[in-house]
């Protein structure tokens, strides 16, 4: 997820277990071959064989509107390291969205057909091609024939976010377009859209009848939900993670932004609050840390508010 999950946030989740792969956040494709330092920022994985710290796959994520520079760039990916790559064709910004790339493309299933296939015919057959559509831009009148030119495109997989562009990320989640659209499909689904929660997760596994499911927001919202919602299809349980657990992640994600030479102590500051609001609508504890620090413009003093409520909720 652009500016919310790279390759610090990939480390800390996947480590807490359940996903099977992860995907970086956007490679904004625009009219030319991107030079490797591009690719090495967005996922310094490439590095170190296209895996988090913890050994999970990572998949490049590429958008962009030109098949034969998508191509390029995917071969490029490739070369660098990338075992995976994902094409986006759901990002909503007005701003990727005016240069011919995301959500608009779905109003053109033929060019969601020819990105995919260009993409897919530019790398070798081990490496998994997939592409990731939302039901439409404004309605979801073609959200079917965009899913049938992936497939067409030979893509290894789609995953669905079960909303239009003009949805944007509020209101519900269609999941019972996903079950329609897979059942007519022969490649896998993965269902995406409101996962926030193992509850959502099991609603939208019995209104989709999706077996692959990946989490958006819901990854930060609840840090240890993969590992919830892995073990429910385990038939096991495993205790939720505790506040303490959860505040020590967002102190040891802070240490790492702050030692980024990029990473001005304005945009450190942002990203922990940034976790925060989304931490609240898990954690109690999380909304309370986020009224103190809100207003807080200081780094250090951010710092010291995060381990005074590490300390205070040792037990909770
Ligand atoms: C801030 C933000 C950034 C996002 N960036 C990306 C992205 O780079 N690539 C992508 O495929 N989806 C991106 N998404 C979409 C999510 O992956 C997901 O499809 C969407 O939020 C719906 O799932 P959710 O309701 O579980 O959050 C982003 C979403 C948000 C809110």
């Amino acid at each position: 997820m652009e500016g919310v999950i790279d390759h610090h946030m990939r480390h800390l989740l996947t480590r807490i277990g359940g996903y099977d792969h992860c995907v970086t956040e956007f490679v904004r494709i625009s009219g030319q071959l991107l030079p490797p330092v591009v690719f090495y920022r967005i996922c310094p994985e490439l590095a170190h064989g296209s895996q988090t710290k913890s050994g999970t796959p990572v998949t490049l994520q590429l958008l962009g509107g030109a098949p034969g520079v998508m191509a390029e760039n995917a071969q490029r990916a490739v070369e660098l390291g990338a075992a995976a790559i994902d094409i986006n064709f759901g990002c909503p910004s007005r701003f990727t969205n005016s240069k011919a790339g995301g959500a608009i493309l779905l109003k053109e299933p033929e060019r969601i057909y020819s990105i995919t296939a260009a993409v897919r015919c530019a790398v070798p057959d081990e490496i998994a091609v997939s592409a990731k559509i939302r039901l439409g831009y404004e309605t979801t009148d073609l959200a079917m024939e965009n899913a049938k030119a992936v497939e067409a495109a030979n893509a290894s997989f789609i995953t669905v976010h079960a909303r239009t562009r003009v949805d944007g990320y509020h209101y519900p989640a269609r999941w019972e377009w996903l079950g329609k659209i897979n059942d007519a499909l022969s490649i896998p689904l993965v269902a995406n859209g409101d996962i926030h929660s193992v509850d959502e997760f099991l609603r939208c596994r019995d209104i989709s009848n999706c077996e692959d499911f990946m989490l958006g927001r819901g990854a930060v919202i609840q840090p240890d939900l993969a590992r919830q919602i892995s073990a429910i299809q385990l038939h096991t349980s495993i205790p939720l993670m505790k506040w303490h657990d959860v505040i020590a992640l967002v102190i040891e994600m802070a240490g790492y932004m702050r030692v980024q030479p990029e990473m001005k102590e304005k945009k450190v500051l942002g990203r922990i609050k940034q976790w925060l609001v989304y931490l609240r609508r898990q954690y109690p504890e999380a909304e309370a840390l986020f009224g103190e620090i809100r207003q807080v413009k200081q780094l250090s003093k951010v710092d010291a508010l995060l381990r005074l409520a590490d300390s205070s909720g040792y037990n909770s």
